[in-house]
């Protein structure tokens, strides 16, 4: 893999310089994938957003995920997300992690600030410790995504990469209740997501929105159990075909993550 252009990652480094850590951004996007890294960079890093902040999403939240839902929280990193829900009245959270280092940074942070009704633990998303249908709500926000930095071609993923995905997803509906959502937070597009939301087995119905200035996000919300027998569960969306990617607009990591994508589409 190349290494993204020198010049834009300055530019998109000064940007975010009051997040800055010792550790930073890596040089490869692969290193997402490795749990030390998380750990080495969770050490030193006390706040770090993935894919905007919750102000930039919370009106499509507050539509989907009502004050009395239980909601897991797949690799909440050191994010705000929980927080800002539970100052939203939300209060049956729970967060994981894969890595230990941001669990046990999290939980310290909750409990200095008083919220202790959120739980936290160390788990991984793809091996979920919880028994069948017990939250009505499960959102990620850039989680799913590390998955895909080895995938190697986004229209065609590497097996691995797939059955990862899979594995995550399966999770994911088997601990939903049977009317619950999953959202996802993410730049992956609608023609890479929608192969895998709509895979057999899920009974999801898929709706996505954008929000951001200039690159959009994507914020997809699956409703379990409400994919209709003679569709493939897309209910509605916003037109993405033509979106092309403004990246100064994008945060400065979210321009490394997203620079393994565009070399693969550019080679299609
Ligand atoms: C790109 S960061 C996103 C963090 C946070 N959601 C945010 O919005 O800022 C990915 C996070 O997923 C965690 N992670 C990676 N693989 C995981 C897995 N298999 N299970 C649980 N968490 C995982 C990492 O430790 C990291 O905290």
């Amino acid at each position: 893999m190349e290494e993204p252009d020198n010049h834009q990652m300055d530019r998109n480094q000064n940007r975010n310089e009051t997040k800055r850590t010792s550790i930073g951004a890596p040089s490869t996007a692969l290193a997402y994938l490795d749990p030390h890294y998380w750990d080495e960079r969770f050490a030193s890093e006390e706040h770090y957003e993935w894919f905007k902040d919750y102000s930039h999403f919370r009106h499509l939240i507050q539509q989907h995920v009502k004050p009395n839902s239980s909601v897991l929280e797949l690799g909440c990193g050191n994010s705000q997300l929980c927080e800002e829900l539970y100052k939203d009245g939300i209060t049956e959270i729970t967060c994981i992690d894969l890595s230990a280092v941001a669990v046990e940074k999290m939980l310290k942070r909750l409990l200095s600030k008083g919220y202790k009704e959120i739980k936290v633990l160390e788990a991984d998303m793809l091996d979920l410790p919880f028994s069948n249908e017990c939250f009505d709500v499960v959102i990620e926000k850039g989680t799913m995504d590390v998955l895909f930095v080895d995938g190697g071609d986004p229209w065609n993923p590497r097996p691995a990469t797939v059955n990862k995905v899979m594995a995550m997803l399966e999770g994911v509906q088997r601990v939903l209740k049977p009317d619950g959502i999953f959202i996802s937070i993410t730049f992956g597009q609608p023609h890479f997501r929608r192969p895998f939301f709509s895979a057999p087995g899920f009974t999801w119905s898929i709706e996505w929105k954008t929000f951001g200035d200039g690159f959009h996000y994507f914020f997809y919300i699956l409703k379990k159990g409400q994919r209709s027998s003679d569709s493939n569960g897309v209910k509605d969306n916003v037109s993405t075909t033509t979106i092309s990617l403004f990246q100064d607009e994008l945060e400065n990591e979210d321009y490394i993550f997203r620079t393994n994508i565009d070399e693969m589409e550019s080679q299609n």
